[in-house]
């Protein structure tokens, strides 16, 4: 049966949030559920709407796949212990980069670099660990309208395209927003208490910074492009734009470039910089960003992240560019 969206205009929050308490819970009966929390606002929403429905059989866990913003992985326990909602931090750096060693083929990194890892190896000896029988998360409708559609195989789609997860990974997986796009997820974020840093956020996708490095990914590579990030969101928070973008990134090519550093070449990395106006990231067009942001994007880049010699603004629109880098 075809995915039927509920649009923003249709979507009655309070009625939403009513139905999916009561269908996690007919779903999970007495058992308890595991559930993947990365601070973002599909998985926030998840959790709360999880932990309404299942109480103490909800297991909440925020997997430090290495690959995260600086200070996420704390920032997002303690606000959400802060919430009342216990989660267990779990660290699986070692897991990811493991499985992302010698990947280049952006649909290889995603599928053996993230998503077995995640879901076979973390989630996998999680439910062993508890005894739950299913996995809460975020999926939303543009990860299965773009992996269905052959754009991209997002990290937590898996029906659609053939495969059982309890065959392939021993659990089942409850899904409740799989039938709204970013702006209804964010309504019903709002209506369920969460903080306005959550509901506002900006989009952070599962697969993290994994999938802003080209080539194989490396804990030395991720760094520099967590610098270069925790920069771009700095300047582009500061400059108050109208509207505000959706998405903000930095990307880490693989080519190298020749610089001048203390009057030598340098032969050094490439930064791409993304910002994107974008309403639910089916189609996105670059922000238009002054010339003097685009001047201090570059400037403390090329200062502050070790390495990084050039700095570029991308000014494709999607299509044919994506959000994301692979
Ligand atoms: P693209 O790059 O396809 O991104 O234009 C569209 C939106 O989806 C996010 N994104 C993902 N989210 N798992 C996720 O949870 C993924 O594998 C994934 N790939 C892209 C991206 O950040 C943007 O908001």
């Amino acid at each position: 049966m075809a995915l039927e969206e509920i649009t923003l205009e249709n979507l009655i929050p309070e009625e939403f949030i009513k139905e999916k308490i009561q269908e996690i819970s007919s779903i999970a009966g007495d058992d308890f559920a595991i559930n993947a929390l990365s601070g973002g606002v599909d998985s926030s929403t998840v959790t709360m709407l999880g932990d309404r429905a299942l109480g103490n059989r909800l297991l909440t866990y925020f997997v430090d796949n290495g690959l995260m913003r600086e200070n996420e992985p704390k920032h997002i326990v303690s606000l959400f212990n802060g919430l009342g909602i216990y989660v267990e931090l779990i660290d699986a750096k070692d897991i990811f980069f493991n499985g992302l060693k010698g990947l280049t083929d952006p649909e290889k990194k995603r599928e053996k670099g993230i998503t077995q890892p995640f879901y076979k190896e973390v989630f996998g000896k999680l439910v062993k660990k508890t005894g739950a029988k299913y996995l809460l998360q975020g999926t939303n409708y543009i990860d299965i309208e773009e992996t269905v559609a052959g754009v991209k195989r997002q990290h937590n789609v898996f029906e659609q395209i053939g495969i059982n997860p309890e065959q392939a990974f021993g659990y089942k997986i409850i899904e409740p927003l799989i039938q709204l796009r970013k702006p209804a997820i964010r309504k019903v974020a709002e209506y369920l208490s969460l903080p306005e840093e959550i509901y506002n956020r900006q989009p952070f996708p599962g697969p993290a910074l994994a999938i802003r490095v080209i080539g194989e990914v490396t804990p030395e590579k991720i760094e520099i492009v967590r610098k270069a990030t925790k920069i771009v969101e700095e300047i582009i928070e500061n400059e108050s734009l109208d509207p505000k973008p959706f998405q903000y990134l930095a990307i880490l090519h693989e080519d190298k470039i020749t610089g001048i550093r203390n009057g030598k070449r340098d032969f050094g990395n490439q930064i791409e910089v993304r910002c994107w106006n974008s309403k639910d990231a089916a189609t996105a067009s670059p922000t238009i960003l002054h010339h003097n942001t685009l001047l201090k994007l570059s400037r403390r880049i090329t200062t502050e992240v070790p390495g990084v010699v050039s700095v570029t603004y991308n000014i494709t629109e999607k299509p044919t560019s994506t959000i994301e880098a692979i």
